[in-house]
């Protein structure tokens, strides 16, 4: 499963690329309203940082507005895709977008019905909300399934992106069903590393280390 980091805070871009592990940025307006930097300027660097796809949202609403701002966003870098919302002028965006080879990413998906139109509108990713879900008590990671089974059946290629993750078990669910992407909140990255037993194995391994007086060198 591909991780991406679901942030617009260029620092934290910055530190988790270094791990080699980070496949991708999402960003939304929320994201970006926390950012000092202005919205092109930011989606520029993080471009710079990654090599993986950028999610840049529009926030037109009209299709016409939405194709003037998806043009601004998709000359910054190869790697922009730009994010839309799942409405039907975000659809038919999707369409003249893709059919033009630029990435996609279709946000705010709640039913596999609209992950099935997004998959005929040739989306490159289909973001559908997790915790989002779960907090009006529908099961999130029901929907991946979902979606997952309808695009197997017809072999669309669009990705399964698993958005508005919350806790690290939503990862491992995602990855156990076959989501072909997480984006996940940097806390949430930070999160996965741990383990109590491997802390403390760690701590017992170097204490007895450091009693044998062995060195490598
Ligand atoms: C996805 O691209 C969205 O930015 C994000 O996952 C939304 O998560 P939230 O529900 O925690 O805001």
């Amino acid at each position: 499963m591909k991780i991406f980091v679901d942030t617009a805070n260029l620092d934290e871009i910055k530190e988790l690329s270094e791990s080699g592990l980070i496949d991708g940025v999402t960003t939304n307006p929320s994201l970006v309203s926390k950012s000092n930097i202005s919205f092109l300027e930011l989606i520029r660097e993080i471009c710079l940082t990654t090599k993986g796809p950028v999610s840049a949202e529009v926030t037109a609403e009209n299709f016409s507005d939405m194709i003037k701002e998806a043009n601004i966003l998709r000359k910054i870098s190869d790697n922009i895709a730009v994010k839309v919302p799942l409405t039907a002028d975000g659809l038919k965006c999707c369409k003249v977008l893709s059919d033009e080879d630029t990435m996609v990413n279709v946000t705010l998906c709640f039913s596999a019905n609209q992950a099935l139109l997004a998959a005929k509108a040739g989306a490159t990713f289909i973001s559908p909300f997790i915790g989002r879900l779960d907090d009006i008590g529908i099961d999130g990671m029901e929907l991946i399934s979902d979606i997952l089974i309808i695009y197997d059946n017809y072999g669309f290629k669009t990705e399964v992106l698993a958005a508005s993750i919350r806790h690290p078990m939503h990862v491992l669910e995602a990855a156990k069903i076959g989501a072909d992407v997480a984006t996940l909140p940097p806390k949430i990255i930070k999160q996965l590393y741990h383990h109590p037993l491997t802390e403390k194995g760690l701590k017992s391994f170097l204490d007895d280390w450091k009693k044998s007086g062995q060195k490598i060198k």
